[in-house]
């Protein structure tokens, strides 16, 4: 099985042809940073506009370095949702064209599942999994049981962990997006023990996250350092975040486990997916984790974990094993829970399960 797979929820354009032999025959990825970095952050208008004008060519330029033609797909995969509106209709309404054209068979893939089920592309991890996804809209802990089943066990009651690293970044003054930029300030600390920030949630039962008071606590502490800032101040400010995240992961992420292994005594394994997952230091924390209570670790590449087709190419697959293919009057959802069922967030009654979680 050849499969199409499209992503257009944000700010990059993808195209990817993947096979059910777990095959990447092409991943293309063109990033719009340039396009929204004088805004410092997404432009929903600016990013549909540019799916609009780029994602032809990233398709064509998929097929071609897989060596095939569109006669030779099986099936086109884009993402349904969730995700900016425009950007997401762009992909749909491509791929719908293709599938009308060719009669092939169209698969609208939750964004988040395409995050979700990376770990069976790269490393064929069996279900059920425990898995933290934290991107720039989300961190969860959701128990994967199957494509389309999920036990959600946390969520964010605030703000998404990506985002926490955007506006950590834009306050001490590196650029978008924030999290790499952090990453790379923070490796450079010479005293990343000079900022007291706090760990919001340590130690709380249950496994929900929130970053909102971090955030504050970053601006407090730039709002308390003559301007401008060294080179010295946002490497230390970078390192002391990002300690005060992979603290926080780590203990919601041991309370998941305990949670996991009480439902599955057979085990399974601590997965990570989502642009954050690209961050070494929480990747090593996380590793560390997962050795001590002797569970297999899987992280995706990184260019598996930010945004890109391969992984919606692959859900496609997932789901058309199943049988389960989406009819054209398909409509782009900008919410999609994975776990419709999930109670929504305390502290947020107005904010149902999907909208940032
Ligand atoms: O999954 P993703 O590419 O897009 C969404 O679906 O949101 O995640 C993007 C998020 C951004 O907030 C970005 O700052 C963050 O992932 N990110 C990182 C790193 N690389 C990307 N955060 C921390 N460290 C990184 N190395
Ligand atoms: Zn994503």
């Amino acid at each position: 099985m050849i499969v199409l797979g499209i992503e257009t929820s944000c700010d990059e354009t993808a195209a990817a042809i993947v096979t059910d032999a777990r095959e990447i025959r092409a991943d293309v990825v063109l990033s719009q940073i340039a396009d929204h970095t004088p805004y410092g952050g997404v432009v929903p208008e600016v990013a549909a506009r540019a799916h609009l004008e780029h994602l032809d060519g990233l398709i064509r330029r998929a097929l071609d370095e897989a060596g095939v033609g569109l006669g030779d797909l099986d099936a086109v995969a884009a993402t349904g949702g969730p995700g900016l509106i425009g950007g997401v209709i762009v992909g749909v309404m491509t791929a719908k064209a293709i599938a009308a054209a060719r009669r092939l068979p169209f698969v609208a893939v939750n964004h988040l599942e395409g995050h979700a089920l990376t770990a069976r592309l790269t490393d064929d991890v069996a279900f059920p999994y425990l898995l933290l996804l934290v991107s720039g809209g989300h961190c969860q802990l959701l128990v994967v049981e199957g494509p389309g089943a999920y036990r959600r066990l946390g969520t964010t009651i605030d703000d998404a962990v990506g985002e926490a690293f955007d506006k950590t970044a834009k306050l001490i003054g590196l650029g978008y997006p924030g999290g790499p930029q952090v990453e790379k300030a923070a490796a450079e600390a010479t005293n990343p023990g000079r900022f007291a920030l706090p760990r919001p949630m340590l130690g709380r039962p249950g496994c929900d996250f929130s970053f909102s008071g971090l955030k504050a606590a970053v601006r407090r502490a730039v709002e308390e350092r003559p301007k401008p800032l060294t080179p010295e101040d946002r490497a230390d400010l970078a390192a002391a975040f990002q300690h005060a995240v992979a603290d926080v992961m780590a203990d919601r992420c041991k309370r998941a486990i305990r949670a996991f292994k009480a439902a599955h005594p057979q085990g399974g394994a601590l997965v990570v997916a989502g642009g954050v997952a690209a961050n070494k230091a929480l990747r090593a924390r996380l590793a560390g984790l997962a050795d001590k209570e002797g569970m297999p670790f899987v992280a995706p590449p990184l260019r598996l974990c930010t945004d890109n087709a391969a992984m919606i190419a692959w859900a496609g697959i997932e789901r058309l094993r199943l049988g389960q293919t989406d009819t054209l009057d398909f409509a782009p959802r900008p919410r999609w829970p994975l776990d419709p069922t999930a109670k929504p967030a305390i502290g947020r009654p107005d904010v149902g399960a999907g909208v940032k979680a």
